[in-house]
Parts: C-alpha cells; sequence; structure tokens
C-alpha cells in the first residue's frame, strides 16, 4: 500500500541540497535510482529532475520499520525521506554535485511502488529508440533528456522576455482556421455543424499575423504550433513549433536588427556570443559558392565555375552539358589527392542519390603529375588551364559535377557538406551565423507546371525587380531572408505585400484566378483596403535551434512527445480509428483501400 505525504513537506530538490545545509533536518522526494547493502547499512541514489543525492539508512537511526522499508527499495519507487544532511563518511563522489554530502534518514515513506522498468533509466542510453519512444514517460526521466528539455524551456522564457522588452505583444492566433499555404500538405479537421466542411490547422499563424499588423497592434509574437503534412527528416516533424513574429513600420533592416540581437541575447544562455553584425550573403552568391541556400560556413572549400575553362575540351560530358545550357562547376578538396580509388568511388556513388549522372575527378599528386578520370579527352594545356582555374596545388583532389544548374548545385552542395563531415573539417563547438537574403520570389515546379512561391505568396518583390514580374517573373528576387545555423535553416521571413494591386498581380503570377484567390483570401485582401501599415516578419523553428543548441542531431530528441517517421507516435499509437458513430455524426464515410486480390 502506498503510504501518503501527510505531514510532510519537501524542502529541497535533490541537488538543492548541499554543505550548506549540515546539520540541518531536509524532506526530500524523488525516484530511487539505486540500492546499495553495505555493512548493515542501505545506501540510496534520490533522483529527481535535478540529479541525484544518497540517502544514508542506519537501522540505529531510521528505525526497524523505516530500514525494512528501506530493504524494500527498488528502482523507481517514489520515496519522502525525512533526515539530517551531513558530510559523506566515506569516499566522496567527485562526479556528482552533492558528491561530498549525504542525507541520513529519520524517516522514510514510499509514496508509490514500481514495476521494474523495460530499460534503465540512464543518461546515454543504448536501449533503441522505438522502446523507447514506446515508454516515453520513463525515457523522459533520463537526465540527457532532462536537460534538453529544461534548456527549452528557459529558452522559451529568454524568448518572451527580449520580445516584451522590445514591445512585443504575445497574441494566440486560431489552430482551427481556413487553410494558408505554405507549401506543405494540410492537415485538416472535419466539421460536425457544418458536413462536408473542414477547417485546417495551421502550417503558421502567417495570415493572422498579419491581420494583426492591419488592426494596429504593431509588433506581434507567439510561440506558435504548426502543423504540416509533410515527409519527415530528422529535421522535420507533423507538429512543430515556431517562435513567429510580425512587425510593423519596418523594412529588412528593421527585422535583422531585432532578430540578431534576440540571437545573442538567447545564445548567451548557453555562454556562446553570437559576434554582431552576422554576416550576410545573397541567395545566388550562396548558391554559387556552397550550392546551397543554407550554407555551413564553419568550413571553406567553396565551389569553382569552371565552364568557361572547358567549353571547348575534348570532354564530351563536359561539353555536352555546357552545350545543353548547363555548367560545369567542381569543388578543390586540399590534401586528398592520394584518396583511395574505392572511396572516390564512394563519393562518386553518393553524388548519385543527388541526382548527378556521375563525377569527374582529377588527383594532383605531390610530384605534380595528375591523374584525371577524364585525362584521355583532354590535352595538356586544358588540364593545366582547369588545374589554374581550381587553384590546385600539389596534393588536391578535384571533383567535378557536369549538369543543369540547379543539379550540379544540388550535388556539389551535398558533397561539399558529407567532406566537411567525413574529413572532419570544422569545429562541432563553433556556431557559424549567416542570413541569407534576396530570395527568388518564386521558383518554377515542373509538377505543377507552373510559378510557386519559393517562401509564400504575401512575399514583397524588391522594388528594382518588379519590371520584371511579367515578361521574367523567375528573375524577381524577394523581400525574403534566412537566418541560417551551421548549415540549417533555424528561421526565415519577409517584407509583406501590403498594396492590393501587388497582391492580386502576385496571385496572377501563381496562377490563381481572382475567384480563387478571392475564395482563400478574400479577407486579407478585404482587411488590406481599410488602411495596413507596412509590414514584415520572420519565425523560427524552435525545435531546430533547441536541437542545434543542445548540440542534438535528431528534432525528436528536443520534444517531449515526437512522432516517429510515418508520423505515428509509438506511445499512445496517433493516429488511430475512430469509433463508428463519430464518423457518422461527421458525416464521413471511410472508402478502405481494396486489396489487391479484390481488384
Ligand atoms: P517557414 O515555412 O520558413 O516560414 O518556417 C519557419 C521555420 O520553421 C521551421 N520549420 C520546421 N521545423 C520542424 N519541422 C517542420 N516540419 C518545419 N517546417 C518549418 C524551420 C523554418 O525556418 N510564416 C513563415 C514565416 C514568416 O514569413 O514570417 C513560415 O512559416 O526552421
Ligand atoms: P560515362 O560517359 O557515363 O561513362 O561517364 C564517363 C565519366 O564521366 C565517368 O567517370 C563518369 O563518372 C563521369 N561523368 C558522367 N557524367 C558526368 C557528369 N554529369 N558530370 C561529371 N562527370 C560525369
Amino acid at each position: 500500500m502506498a503510504e501518503s505525504m501527510k505531514g510532510m513537506h519537501r524542502s529541497h530538490r535533490c541537488t538543492e541540497v548541499s554543505k550548506a545545509n549540515i546539520g540541518q533536518e531536509v524532506t526530500v522526494m524523488g525516484w530511487v535510482q539505486k540500492r546499495r547493502n553495505l555493512g548493515g547499512m542501505i545506501f540510496v541514489d534520490l533522483r529527481d529532475r535535478t540529479g541525484l543525492l544518497q540517502i544514508v539508512f542506519d537501522e540505529n537511526e531510521v528505525g526497524e520499520e523505516g530500514f525494512a522499508k528501506a530493504g524494500r527499495l527498488r528502482s523507481e519507487f517514489v520515496i519522502a525521506v525525512k533526515g539530517n544532511v551531513e558530510l559523506r563518511d566515506g569516499a566522496v563522489n567527485e562526479n556528482l554535485k552533492t558528491g561530498e554530502i549525504e542525507v541520513r534518514a529519520r524517516e522514510i515513506r514510499i509514496l508509490s511502488e514500481a514495476e521494474t522498468p523495460p530499460f534503465p533509466i540512464e543518461a546515454n542510453s543504448q536501449t533503441k529508440e522505438e522502446l523507447r519512444l514506446k515508454y516515453r514517460y520513463l525515457d523522459l526521466r533520463r537526465p540527457d533528456i532532462q536537460r534538453i528539455l529544461m534548456l527549452r524551456s528557459r529558452i522559451v522564457n529568454a524568448v518572451r522576455t527580449f520580445l516584451t522588452n522590445e514591445g512585443f505583444l504575445e497574441i494566440e492566433t486560431p489552430i482551427l482556421m481556413k487553410s494558408t499555404p505554405e507549401g506543405a500538405r494540410d492537415y485538416l479537421v472535419p466539421s460536425r455543424i457544418h458536413p462536408g466542411s473542414f477547417y485546417a490547422l495551421p502550417q503558421s499563424p502567417q495570415i493572422f499575423k498579419q491581420l494583426l499588423m492591419c488592426s494596429g497592434y504593431d509588433r506581434y509574437f507567439q510561440i506558435a504550433k504548426c502543423f504540416r503534412d509533410e515527409d519527415l527528416r530528422a529535421d522535420r516533424q507533423p507538429e512543430f513549433t515556431q517562435i513567429d513574429m510580425e512587425l510593423s513600420f519596418v523594412d529588412v533592416e528593421d527585422v535583422l536588427d531585432v532578430n540578431e540581437r534576440l540571437l545573442h541575447s538567447i545564445f548567451a544562455e548557453i555562454g556562446v556570443d553570437v559576434k554582431l553584425p552576422i554576416q550576410r550573403m545573397t541567395w545566388q552568391e550562396a548558391m554559387d559558392k556552397y550550392g546551397s541556400d543554407k550554407p555551413d560556413l564553419r568550413f571553406g572549400m567553396e565551389i569553382t565555375d569552371v565552364s568557361d575553362v572547358v567549353r571547348s575540351c575534348g570532354f564530351g560530358v563536359f561539353t555536352g552539358a555546357l552545350e545543353a545550357g548547363g555548367t560545369v562547376r567542381g569543388l578543390n578538396v586540399k590534401g586528398q589527392a592520394g584518396m583511395p580509388r574505392k572511396k572516390i568511388d564512394g563519393l562518386v556513388e553518393f553524388a548519385k542519390t543527388y541526382g548527378a549522372k556521375g563525377l569527374a575527378y582529377a588527383q594532383v599528386h605531390e610530384d605534380g603529375s595528375v591523374k584525371a578520370s577524364f585525362q584521355k579527352f583532354m590535352s595538356e594545356e586544358e588540364m593545366q588551364a582547369l588545374l589554374a582555374a581550381m587553384k590546385a596545388e600539389p596534393g588536391d583532389l578535384l571533383l567535378f559535377a557536369a549538369d543543369k544548374v540547379k543539379v550540379v548545385c544540388t550535388v556539389l552542395g551535398a558533397l561539399r557538406v558529407e567532406l566537411g563531415d567525413r574529413l572532419d573539417l570544422y569545429d562541432k563547438n563553433e556556431y557559424r551565423f549567416v542570413w541569407i537574403t534576396e530570395f527568388p520570389l518564386l521558383e518554377w515546379s515542373d509538377e505543377e507546371n507552373r510559378f510557386t512561391a519559393m517562401h509564400h505568396p504575401f512575399t514583397m518583390p524588391m522594388e528594382e525587380d518588379l519590371c520584371y514580374i511579367d515578361s521574367d517573373p523567375g528573375r524577381v528576387r524577394a523581400k525574403a531572408y534566412d537566418i541560417v545555423l551551421n548549415g540549417n535553416e533555424i528561421g526565415g521571413g519577409s517584407v509583406r505585400i501590403f498594396q492590393n494591386d501587388v497582391q492580386e498581380k502576385m496571385f496572377e503570377v501563381l496562377g490563381f484566378t481572382k475567384e480563387q484567390a478571392h475564395d482563400r483570401f478574400g479577407f486579407l485582401l478585404d482587411a488590406f483596403k481599410y488602411g495596413v501599415p507596412p509590414h514584415a516578419g520572420l519565425a523560427y523553428g524552435l525545435d531546430r535551434l533547441i536541437m542545434l543548441m543542445a548540440k542534438e542531431d535528431n528534432i525528436r530528441n528536443v520534444i517531449a512527445f515526437p512522432k516517429v517517421k510515418d508520423a505515428s507516435c509509438l506511445m499512445s499509437n496517433a493516429p488511430d480509428r475512430v469509433d463508428p458513430k463519430q464518423l457518422e455524426e461527421l458525416g464521413i464515410a471511410v472508402v478502405e483501400e481494396e486489396s489487391e486480390v479484390n481488384s
């Protein structure tokens, strides 16, 4: 039978007890980490979210009944202990914050017994993730996860404090709403009262925060849950959290400025001094030099365009790509000329997974001789010109991709990051930020056979490019920006369109008819008719931010109850079937997928 806490009040968390309490009586409560019987005494490591504290049970001090109870303790029992703080008799444990002291129990109560957990509650668990996620409530007891969630809470608190001090108002926006297209699929919620109609869960509060600007709230923020039905990866969850903000009467500079100071202030929480101003790079430069709109700048290895140098060489792979309007670009992997053939073949295979048809390479040996996969197609002069363009020195390995610009950027960008990892080219403790600016407004979708918004349809084009919006839409740049940290997009935003004619033009370019635009965004267009301030904003992926701050490589580790790759929750089994009666109320019939036997 579990005992009650009655008459006992916790005086300290485990690691709040210190040498300053020596000689005092304390009451502590928590979980039994470990019990050891030694020389007629029982030692218990008591655990709570702050850490461990040693409790000593001596029959002379705790009495016969208390000692018998202590003898029954097992891992994960929840207990309350009253006792005196003393210096440890035995060896000091330097790994513990409370390693010099112990509590000598006078009274013990067993508040809850525990079955043997399916895996040990310990840091650096070797237990498979599926099992841990099935018992997430136990997994969450582990100190490394607790440390991350405590960090997360601290950072959210720092964000709130900073933004509030900067004059931002925290305002909630609806979860049940009409869909705002941000590129991903919506999660839909059927309406009972309006059969056949659906709410969408927000992919972000985008439209609502813009409406708040129309309503004069001037500076808004929200720690906002967002929902996107997209394929999951290590840095994506179907529901995730944004630090979302919007500001009135501002331009790009103002948004970047307040956000640089925000980043400086929250990274100070983990002892990182973010140097301001944060570097800026245009999207074009990022793509050209790093093959990516989220470059990891902790190391160099920039991409070099050698198209002009190889335009009339004898290697058909190069000239063919150029004749088709493509490009030839290369990476200079310093000091890797001696990379074994097998490893180079591995890089070629890696490149192919990113869409490369192949990879050409040249090894510049220490004696100056060159061995290239395309040697027989090139004259000595052509080869020398290529080496010069690549700034090749003895010892270098050169890798080349020839294809459409987009493919080459993707391939070399991915290869660069992969090589940075494999060759250990950067300092894992560095936090390197960069703003990526001047994104293209639109990108062509082969799938939909139309232009789609690169950020979202409310993003303001750059004034000087507006003249191309009809003649050459792909050329128009946007007042959009991303904040990138160590090769991860941690946030993004833009200055918004606030003129109805520009917004309607944008919808037209995106292929919406006037009716479609009004059906979906009529309320925003209407709001713009009644006086709208120029406005801009940004949103961070909070989970990604915490993941990087905590040096975790998976977003699941920073979310209390995450979902796995197939968007299910292993603990609760969501999503699940529902009672037919619920479906009936909603007017919904489920069409079972026909099995192959029937079809
Ligand atoms: P965006 O779509 O770029 O912009 O999202 C902002 C940031 O949210 C994070 N993020 C995600 N994190 C985890 N799982 C996901 N599935 C996921 N998707 C996005 C990223 C990203 O940088 N309304 C605009 C912002 C604005 O214009 O103000 C928006 O949502 O870190
Ligand atoms: P292939 O003509 O496909 O046999 O390729 C000849 C050589 O060129 C091989 O070493 C390929 O890896 C390489 N190669 C093929 N396609 C490309 C490409 N698009 N870019 C760079 N190298 C390539």
